[in-house]
């Protein structure tokens, strides 16, 4: 990734924070990040900055067309384009369907999904006009299965899925050379799901510093899709049987009762 741009979306805290430093470790020539949360962002560019890399951050809303719009505009202004843009803002309500309002629904799918385009949308032009780019997107395990507590979740994880599979598709199918990657993380220790539990030995909470490493390995390897842990895979295996087969081996391996006791962040967000 050397001598490339890299902008993180949601990298003020969590995976994004250790993805927009995990991108300066790896000599980038300049990291963007993007948050909501100024302080957070300001803090993970200084921290950037004290690597010796240059970087800089824009306050965006990612719910917000004209917000994403002028923040494009400016990173466009400031460095021409991005190189590696990793889609990982997303946010989480851990609520049982009933219990969903609507705004509720709709704010997961502004920031987990249609964030998606609204992003993309701004660097795509210039990495198809140098025929060079890549544009990953931090999905979750939750867009393999369904689970009890994530209808607004799951469902706006599936529709991130969808919307790789078929950028990688499309970009195929015209001979663009941009490359895609998924990142299906199975709970990650942020904050972000506390109180979601590990349903068996399978399937561990994960450690944010190791789904980064991973990450970057992907993307260096050109690998497209990279499912945390890979026993996680098993929720693909399980849709080549009947569903209520499925739904049984789910629920024998806990799957289905992890969110049982979540709480969603309840500490400071670090930064
Ligand atoms: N933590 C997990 O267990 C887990 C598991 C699977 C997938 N994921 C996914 O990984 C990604 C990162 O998760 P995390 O655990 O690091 O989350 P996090 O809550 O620690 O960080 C999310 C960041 O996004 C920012 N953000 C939220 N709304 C925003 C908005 N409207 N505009 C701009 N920025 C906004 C927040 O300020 C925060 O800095 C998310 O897409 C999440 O769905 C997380």
């Amino acid at each position: 990734m050397r001598a490339q741009t890299v902008l993180v979306t949601g990298a003020g805290s969590g995976l994004g924070r250790l993805l927009a430093l995990g991108a300066a470790q790896r000599n980038v020539a300049h990291v963007v990040v993007w948050d909501i949360n100024e302080q957070a962002a300001s803090k993970v560019v200084d921290a950037i900055q004290a690597y010796g890399i240059d970087a800089s951050y824009d306050v965006v809303d990612l719910a917000d067309d004209e917000s994403v719009d002028a923040a494009g505009e400016a990173v466009r202004q400031r460095l021409g384009g991005i190189d590696f843009l990793i889609n990982n803002a997303g946010i989480v309500t851990g609520k049982r369907f009933l219990e969903q309002s609507h705004d509720d629904v709709e704010r997961t799918f502004q920031i987990n999904t249609l964030a998606l385009y609204r992003v993309t949308r701004q660097f795509l032009p210039s990495m198809l006009a140098n025929n060079f780019g890549s544009v990953t997107v931090i999905a979750s395990a939750a867009s393999l299965t369904g689970v009890a507590r994530q209808t607004d979740y799951a469902a706006s994880k599936w529709a991130a899925h969808g919307f790789t599979e078929s950028l990688r598709a499309e970009m195929r199918h015209y001979g663009h050379r941009i490359h895609t990657l998924s990142v299906h993380p199975f709970y990650v220790d942020t904050g972000m799901f506390d109180g979601a539990s590990s349903p068996n030995v399978l399937l561990p909470i994960l450690q944010p510093e190791a789904v980064v490493h991973k990450i970057f390995r992907a993307l260096e390897s050109g690998k497209r899709q990279l499912i945390l842990p890979s026993s996680a895979v098993v929720a693909n295996w399980l849709k080549l049987l009947p569903v209520p087969v499925a739904d049984q081996v789910n629920d024998l391996l806990g799957i289905n009762s992890t969110m049982d006791h979540f709480t969603g962040r309840t500490a400071a967000v670090e930064s």
